[in-house]
């Protein structure tokens, strides 16, 4: 069986970070989403694995490389364009040649393992396995409509859900989904829809199977989700605290510094993750933070926040909470005259102020 990963596409709705970087690059406790979806496929057993790249192909190959940090061999397919989901599939038809695979979306996490459902799906005696989760916004998603354990009706962002169940984007495809993605004619938004592609399935008799998961699924498109999953990890953390941390210092809880970090002067409170090279100084880091490699905080106050490597934050007032902060980026308290806000900001950018 093998893996197929879908990281190209636009990442707009996380701009201005997106500009700059892969959306499944962003860090969560330090670690790129992409990696959590290798991590996952490998411990399910899966190592043959083929990512879709877009326009950020060079970077993606950069942080991920031949897959050998996993013990898998990964195959890069370059898409042209973002033409949707089932577009993706139809140009790794040849990486994946007639076997099962299982095609996971490089920015969608999941807490629990997917292995009890590959080895299920191996047994042979379905076409498809969808996964489905309960959501409060099911138009913002493909929405599935169940008789039964009978998967009826599928569709794509529907303005009028007729359910709350939403399709997580994990799938299990035998060779049947190549004769559905041909088939398929593209969407409003101008995709060709995996959710049509299951759809085709569904009423051409193919046996889909859904799989309603239990645990938490994020798709992290958006801020908010990224604090939530960021909040999610975080909470598995076990302490582990090799830095250097000054006597006038406290570090309680789960908190995980990397050794060429310091703590001068400060509170840091877990869950926490602090990176290497970082120093903390006359500072509180509170809880849900993922703080990357090569920060510099000084005589301020963060807590659940991201903030990616190279970033300094210096001598603000009051307390930095619910923010992602991007890489190289400066916050400082200006000690030059006028006493006014001097603001450089990139497009897309969000700023609240007291
Ligand atoms: O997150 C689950 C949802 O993912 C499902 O409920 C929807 O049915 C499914 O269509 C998809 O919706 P999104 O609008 O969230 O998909 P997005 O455009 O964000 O793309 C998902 C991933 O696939 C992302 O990592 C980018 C990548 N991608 C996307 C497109 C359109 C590609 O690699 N190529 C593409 O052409």
């Amino acid at each position: 069986m093998k893996g197929l990963i879908l990281s190209g596409g636009k990442g707009t709705r996380l701009r201005p970070l997106t500009y700059t970087s892969a959306k499944q690059l962003v860090p969560v406790a330090n670690k790129p989403v992409l990696f959590y979806t290798i991590e996952n496929l490998v411990e399910a057993g899966i190592s043959e694995i083929g990512i879709v790249v877009g326009d950020t192909a060079a970077e993606v190959k950069t942080a991920v490389g031949s897959g050998e940090k996993w013990n898998a061999k990964i195959t890069y397919i370059q898409q042209e364009a973002p033409l949707g989901l089932a577009h993706a599939v139809k140009i790794s038809h040849e990486f994946l040649g007639d076997d099962q695979f299982v095609m996971y979306l490089g920015d969608n996490m999941l807490e629990q393992s997917i292995r009890p459902l590959v080895e299920d799906f191996k047994t042979g005696k379905c076409n498809c396995q969808i996964l489905l989760k309960e959501v409060t916004n099911p138009q913002s998603y493909g929405v599935a409509v169940l008789a039964g354990d009978r998967v009826v009706k599928l569709v794509e962002k529907p303005a009028d859900p007729p359910s709350n169940l939403a399709l997580v984007g994990v799938y299990m495809f035998d060779h049947n989904i190549f004769t559905a993605v041909n088939e398929i004619k593209p969407s409003w938004r101008g995709e060709l829809e995996i959710t049509d592609a299951i759809q085709y399935l569904v009423t051409n008799g193919y046996n889909v199977k859904p799989f309603v998961v239990e645990g938490w699924w994020v798709d992290t498109g958006k801020q908010a989700d990224m604090l939530e999953v960021n909040r999610l990890i975080l909470d598995r953390l076990e302490r582990n605290v090799s830095c250097y941390v000054d006597k006038d210092s406290r570090v309680e809880g789960k908190v995980v510094i990397e050794q060429s970090a310091e703590i001068i002067n400060s509170v840091v409170r877990g869950p926490t993750i602090i990176g290497r090279g970082c120093r903390i100084i006359n500072s509180y880091v509170g809880p849900y933070t993922s703080i990357n490699h090569n920060c510099t905080i000084s005589d301020s106050e963060v807590e659940h926040s991201i903030i990616l490597e190279n970033s300094q934050i210096h001598d603000i007032p009051s307390r930095i909470e619910d923010s992602l902060i991007g890489r190289n980026v400066v916050v400082e308290k200006s000690p030059i005259k006028p006493k006014a806000l001097k603001l450089l900001l990139g497009d897309n950018s969000r700023v609240g102020i007291l």
